[in-house]
């Protein structure tokens, strides 16, 4: 089992690169699907579930090129097989998004059901009731979601709870149904926004992108189209709160700070001095940090994806403060691996209580999900002495050569066996 060690106590210097977003390369990735032509899509990032989407994709068929540099070039012409087996998808919820575009382009999928994660049971029945309002039969049997349609018809489909990749699913399915279809409180996420970007370079008819509706006139068919992927904001957050917790002066490239404001200005409440450009920013971590309250939201509020993050950040900050997770039941298992390093937390129900300390202390943890284990990452930077984290693989699925990032800008992290 591959590992982290991490010496503390190194202020990061310098400026880092971030990558592609991982959650829009896997929709438009799925997108490919919809049609017969070349999507080439560019700054695509170097991670396991982009690897793991490649394999599902590929093994219905899907021709992929990867170039040498980070673009993929995807073809569906030659797909036969409409299945998404659970040993894929079971590694890799973001499967169920070929589901979507298999009903429209070919009127068939038998997808599996993705199973719970570490952060929540994160069903998918939205998905499915959003493609049985665009006419899908739809079965479960097996643990598989059996799905059906002659044409896809356009509907009208209200959203109960705002859903990323259940807006990403229906949306995709749209654009090859019959007629005009509305989506109503649809995910506002960047990725989304340019998932639909890239549908419309292809030839799809859709309006609203970015808003709570979106509607979609239906065409007989998708063309080609080639689209540089956005970069990943929740990548450029991580970063920024490193910066500041190792009291360090960092400058963070290749970011659209668009996609990130409202956490831009929270963590201006933190003390921390960020200035910002056109597509990078400073930020200086010599000022006292400040404790920050905030819940999380669907965008452009404070993403659920960095807050495990900025719960490192709180813990050693000047004071008490309050995170509270809504959107997914069971987010803070990292909070436990933190208390073992000495923070100050106390978790009563979604909200979690954290009264700053002056330090960390390293130990060994473990990473129990993506986002927890860049949080474990970042409380290792600043603990006093060896942190070694186990199970880093949830961090590969979801950052690229992090370690090689970190120790670039002056962090003395380690991969082992
Ligand atoms: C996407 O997951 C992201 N993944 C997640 O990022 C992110 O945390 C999440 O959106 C929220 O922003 C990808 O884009 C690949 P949801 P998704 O459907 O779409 C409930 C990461 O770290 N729900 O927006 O699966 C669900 O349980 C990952 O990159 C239903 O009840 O999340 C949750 O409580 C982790 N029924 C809430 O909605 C459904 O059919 C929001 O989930 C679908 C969702």
């Amino acid at each position: 089992m591959k590992k982290l060690v991490i010496n503390g106590g190194y202020p990061l210097k310098g400026a880092v690169k971030i990558s592609g977003a991982k959650n829009a390369a896997l929709p438009m990735m799925t997108a490919s699907i919809l049609s017969d032509h070349d999507i080439t899509l560019h700054n695509v990032p170097e991670l396991a579930d982009v690897r793991t989407m490649m394999t599902l994709l590929e093994s219905m068929g899907m021709r992929i090129n990867k170039n040498h540099d980070d673009s993929l070039k995807l073809n569906g012409a030659q797909i036969e097989s409409k299945f998404a087996s659970y040993d894929l998808v079971k590694t890799m919820r973001a499967s169920i998004m070929v589901l979507g575009p298999l009903l429209a382009k070919y009127g068939e999928a038998k997808v599996s059901l993705p199973g719970g994660c570490a952060i929540g049971a994160r069903p998918v029945d939205l998905h499915i009731q959003g493609l049985e309002k665009l006419g899908a039969n739809i079965e479960i049997k097996d643990g598989y979601i059996l799905a059906s349609a002659e044409r896809l018809k356009g509907s009208m489909y209200h959203f109960p709870i705002k859903s990323v990749t259940g807006t990403a699913n229906i949306l995709m399915a749209a654009t090859l149904a019959e007629g005009e279809t509305k989506i109503h409180n649809a995910a506002c996420e960047p990725e989304i926004t340019h998932l639909g970007e890239l549908l419309n370079s292809m030839g799809a008819k859709i309006k609203g992108l970015g808003k709570e509706c979106i509607t979609v006139e239906g065409v007989e068919n998708l063309g080609g189209a080639e689209i540089k992927i956005i970069p990943d904001r929740i990548e450029a957050i991580t970063m920024i709160i490193a910066g500041i917790i190792t009291r360090g002066e960092l400058t963070i490239q290749n970011i659209n700070p668009l996609h990130m404001r409202q956490p831009i200005e929270l963590i201006r409440q933190s003390g921390a001095r960020l200035e910002i450009f056109e597509d990078s920013l400073f930020v200086d971590g010599s000022n006292e940090i400040l404790p920050i309250d905030f819940e999380t939201q669907p965008y452009p509020a404070i993403p659920t994806d960095i807050q495990a993050q900025l719960m490192v950040l709180n813990a050693i900050a000047e004071g008490d403060s309050k995170v509270t997770e809504t959107i997914f039941e069971n987010r803070f298992m990292h909070v436990l691996e933190l208390k073992r390093m000495g923070a100050n937390i106390r978790i009563a129900g979604n909200t979690a209580e954290v009264r700053g300390v002056s330090r960390l202390n390293s130990a060994p943890v473990m990473a129990t999900d993506l986002r927890a284990s860049a949080a474990l990452i970042l409380a290792g930077l600043i603990a006093d002495g060896e942190t070694i984290i186990d199970r880093i693989y949830h961090l590969d699925r979801g950052y690229e050569n992090l370690e090689e990032k970190l120790s670039n800008i002056g962090a003395k992290v380690q991969r082992i066996d």
